[in-house]
């Protein structure tokens, strides 16, 4: 069992509570799952244990409740039963932005201390603790992953505030016995894993990308969040970098690229469409141009990923392995410590460490030749053979 806490029940947190439920309740073959096993765990073994949030619309309440509250938007796929976690108050230190008060709409209860919220911590028995705060909480990420650390429970940074990739943070962490992933969820097929995809084949076949832009819409408080541009800062360089890792020149493709969300529309809720343009140099400098529209359910791409890192975190946490370990989070995070130039790049060297600890993780999604299994040997390509 992987007891988890959450920080913020927004609506990543509702579609998270409710793909646990689903996937628990469905029998027959999984679809959709990037990993059905880590670790030894199935998405079965998730349990959410522990919840904060600072809303009134939501402090106090049952999280089967709370996760339906206002403004969230991700609707109602199952029914809930009650879980008796009762969602507590937070700090809200820099979690709600001015525009956002009537959303967020902060309780006036007694806010907790640092020791009190690491007591709870403990006395939940919480394992791994994942961040799902607003973009632009830069002091209180910085907050609940110091409690987390002196709580000694492993803390999961979904959110584009840079704390595993900061040196002092990974610190923290070791001396604490703790473990750190992060920074900022890369979803599923979402618009950086799509984006990174497409920069990272040019450049593997001989191209590099001279100009690109990646434009996101939504309709859900995050994206309404993000309309101010000071909060912004962050998630734009998570994004930029993301995509500017994959090229041969990285320093240069920085300055070329513009990644980030770009508009608030209602109406869309959680659909994210994103907009992806590419201008690259291929044989004899000759321009190749990709122009896509991606259109996903942007918090069910977030989901997918969290069910696999909170297994991760628990998994590593049993074999002893602390701080902010760099290979953990570059398949799964926009802004690891060490960024890799592709994702085969980033799940073959995840893979070679769990296999180095001894972690199982099933299925296996490289190329049958990334995982050393020559192609006759595998069953799936007879077809190719006859
Ligand atoms: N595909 C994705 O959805 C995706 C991908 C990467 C990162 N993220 C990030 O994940 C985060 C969560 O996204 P979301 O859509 O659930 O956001 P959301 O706006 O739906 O939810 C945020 C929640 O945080 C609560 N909150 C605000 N301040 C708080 C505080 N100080 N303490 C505790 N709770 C507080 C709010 O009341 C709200 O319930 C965002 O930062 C988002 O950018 C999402």
């Amino acid at each position: 069992m992987i007891r988890v806490g959450i920080v913020g029940v927004g609506n990543v947190a509702s579609m998270f509570v409710q793909s646990v439920e689903l996937y628990r309740r469905s029998p027959g073959e999984p679809v959709g799952l990037i990993h059905t096993n880590v670790g030894g765990y199935g998405i079965g073994d998730i349990k959410v244990v522990y919840a904060i949030d600072v809303s009134r619309h939501k402090v106090g309440r049952d999280l089967s409740e709370a996760v339906f509250a206002k403004p969230n938007r991700v609707p109602r796929l199952i029914e809930l039963p009650e879980t008796g976690v009762i969602v507590r108050m937070g700090r809200v230190l820099d979690g709600v932005a001015e525009h956002m008060v009537e959303d967020f709409a902060p309780s006036d209860e007694r806010q907790p201390t640092l020791e009190e919220l690491a007591d709870e911590l403990r006395s939940y028995s919480v394992d791994v603790l994942v961040n799902l705060l607003p973009v632009g909480s830069r002091e209180a990420t910085r907050f609940y992953a110091e409690v987390a650390a002196s709580a000694g429970v492993a803390f999961v940074n979904a959110i584009p505030e840079f704390v595993a990739s900061d040196p002092r943070y990974s610190r923290l962490f070791e001396e604490s016995g703790s473990l750190l992933l992060g920074d900022d969820i890369k979803g599923q097929l979402g618009s950086t894993a799509v984006h990174r995809a497409l920069a990272s084949l040019i450049a593997m076949r001989g191209g590099e990308v001279v100009e690109s832009y990646q434009l996101n819409v939504g309709g859900n408080t995050d994206f309404k969040n993000m309309l101010d541009q000071l909060r912004l800062y962050s998630k734009r360089v998570s994004k930029t970098v993301a995509v500017a890792t994959t090229q041969p020149a990285p320093e240069r493709a920085v300055d070329r690229i513009f990644a980030g969300p770009s508009g608030y529309v209602p109406f869309l809720g959680n659909t994210k469409v994103s907009y992806i343009y590419i201008k690259a140099l291929g044989f004899m400098g000759l321009p190749v141009v990709i122009d896509l529209k991606l259109t996903v359910d942007d918090k069910a791409m977030a989901s997918a990923v969290l069910v696999d890192v909170v297994r991760l975190a628990k998994a590593l946490v049993e074999r002893g392995v602390r701080g902010s370990p760099g290979w953990a989070s570059s398949f799964y995070f926009k802004h690891p410590p060490e960024p890799a130039r592709s994702e085969e790049e980033a799940l073959a060297s995840l893979y070679e460490k769990l296999d180095e600890l001894g972690i199982p993780v099933e299925p296996r999604r490289l190329p049958a030749w990334m995982l050393k299994k020559p192609l006759g040997e595998d069953p799936r390509y007879a077809f190719l053979r006859r």
